[in-house]
């Protein structure tokens, strides 16, 4: 069965321990009851999510997701069909991004406006590798 997967990126707003163990707990409880795997990169300046699962969920929870007011700048790069799940093991598999993805200058110079989809879904498909591989385990 096919799998949409959609990822966006945005501004956190008012990041803190505390908002960001709110927004991991609510999705790790709710997506599983949805069909929703993913991951959510999160550092100070940039979240990066990603989301898979059945298309009507997935734009469901982009469509609530979009609307949180704990961030901004909300902006989609992928929305489409995939052969299979990344995260399939993952309700939110969670990454604090600390230095593998764009650089906080990179951030501060435009990097979100500039991506490509190939970019930020390779993103992804590092930390699905890094997760995944035995010599990881
Ligand atoms: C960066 C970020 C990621 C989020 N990820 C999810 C998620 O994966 N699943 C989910 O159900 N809610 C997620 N949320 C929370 C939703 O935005 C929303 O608060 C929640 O679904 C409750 O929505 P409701 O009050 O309309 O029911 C996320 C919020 C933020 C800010």
């Amino acid at each position: 069965m096919s799998v949409y997967r959609a990822i966006y990126t945005s501004r956190p707003f008012g990041f803190d321990s505390g908002t960001l163990n709110s927004i991991l707990v609510h999705a790790q409880r709710t997506n599983p009851s949805v069909g929703i795997t993913g991951a959510l990169i999160c550092r100070e300046d940039v979240y990066l999510q990603l989301l898979e699962g059945p298309e009507d969920e997935v734009r469901k929870a982009m469509e609530r997701i979009r609307r949180d007011d704990r961030h901004v700048e909300f902006r989609i790069h992928v929305e489409k069909t995939v052969p299979e799940r990344m995260f399939g093991k993952w309700a939110m598999l969670h990454d604090p991004a600390a230095t593998w993805i764009w650089s906080r200058e990179e951030v501060r110079n435009d990097a979100i406006e500039r991506t490509t989809a190939a970019e930020v879904e390779g993103f992804f498909q590092k930390l699905s590798d890094r997760n995944t591989s035995p010599d990881m385990t």
